[in-house]
């Protein structure tokens, strides 16, 4: 019966993505039965003793009972016997989440409002997307931009904080192929919510295959490298390319080649120019209806190539 409870609470519980994954659950799972037993021998034997210890005439007489040294030592050993086994069952899977392998792979994540930026050493980049081979250790190691964010894999059963001015780490052995949540678990501002991404566990050739090609970004066309940049700098996070959708910002879809009325009520061309002043000096120029001091700037984070992509695609969205 116990082992049928231990299957139904895991089921209710994120799918298992690595070993370490499954020790916390049959931890947790653990925990969840013991407390339950406890609860019910608890709530059922003081209802019990309500029922049948209850005083039936106006003759009956509380007996004195003073203490019994045997029931007092059970009900203090017991307990004791089991959280010194959770503490060192809890304390053996802390350990394993903790040390960090030798020679893993080593991924570098950086945390910002309102995306998690991917780089391989390779100098691939991702955004919202960790790409790693299954069966390897993979090393994340992190920082934030700005804020302080948290790193979490549900399925992996690993968080971290992510902390401006210094590196935190996590690592992994997945033992599943797909595709499993990231989410931020730190409240970082008005998008914290939609901060999420996702972590893809693929074949070692896959892993391979992905880097190779995803290297060879530099030779695409500037439109389609500036759609690149639009997502690995994480501008989608707040400008949709849409008429449908506005977030954060201006929807930027169709604005090439037309006047903004700037919240000064000036009129401002859409234009390269104004693209370039808006991503390096974002105050400068604010349209209408939209707050001020949000957006980031982005000085000394683009080459004159990005930003030359960046304008181009922005060009296309019609
Ligand atoms: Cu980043 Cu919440």
């Amino acid at each position: 019966m116990m082992w049928m409870n231990v299957a139904r609470a895991q089921s209710l519980m994120p799918t298992r993505g690595t070993e370490v994954a499954s020790q916390v659950s049959n931890l947790y799972s653990f925990l969840l039965i013991v407390s339950f037993i406890a609860s019910a021998i608890l709530i059922g034997g003081m209802i019990f003793f309500a029922w049948k210890y209850k005083r039936k005439t106006d003759n009956d007489k509380t007996p004195y009972i003073s203490h019994s040294t045997a029931l007092e030592f059970l009900w203090s050993f017991i307990p004791l016997v089991i959280f010194l086994g959770v503490f060192v069952w809890g304390w053996y899977v802390y350990h394993q989440m903790r040390d960090m392998p030798k020679d893993a792979l080593e991924i570098h994540v950086v945390g910002k409002q309102w995306a998690w930026e991917t780089q391989y050493k390779s100098g691939v980049k991702a955004s919202n997307l960790v790409v790693a081979p299954i069966d390897t250790d993979v090393k994340l190691i992190m920082s934030s931009n700005d804020v302080i964010h948290s790193f979490y894999v549900p399925s992996f059963r690993i968080k971290q904080d992510v902390v401006p001015g210094r590196y935190t780490a996590l690592w992994f052995k997945a033992n599943k192929l797909g595709e499993f949540h990231i989410f931020c678990t730190e409240y970082c501002g008005t998008q914290h919510s939609g901060m999420i991404g996702t972590m893809k566990i693929v074949s070692r050739e896959d892993y391979d295959r992905w880097l190779e090609e995803e290297s060879k970004v530099g030779l695409l066309p500037l439109a389609e490298r500036g759609a690149k940049v639009f997502q690995v700098k994480a501008c989608a996070s707040c400008h949709s390319v849409s008429d449908a959708v506005v977030k954060v910002g201006p929807s930027l879809w169709q604005r090439f080649g037309h006047e903004e009325e700037t919240s000064s009520g000036e009129k401002v061309m859409f234009d390269e120019n104004y693209i370039r002043e808006s991503v390096l000096n974002p105050n400068a120029k604010i349209v209408k209806g939209f707050p001020s001091n949000v957006m980031p700037s982005f000085q000394g984070q683009l080459s004159e190539v990005e930003m030359a992509a960046l304008i181009e695609y922005l060009k296309g969205l019609k």
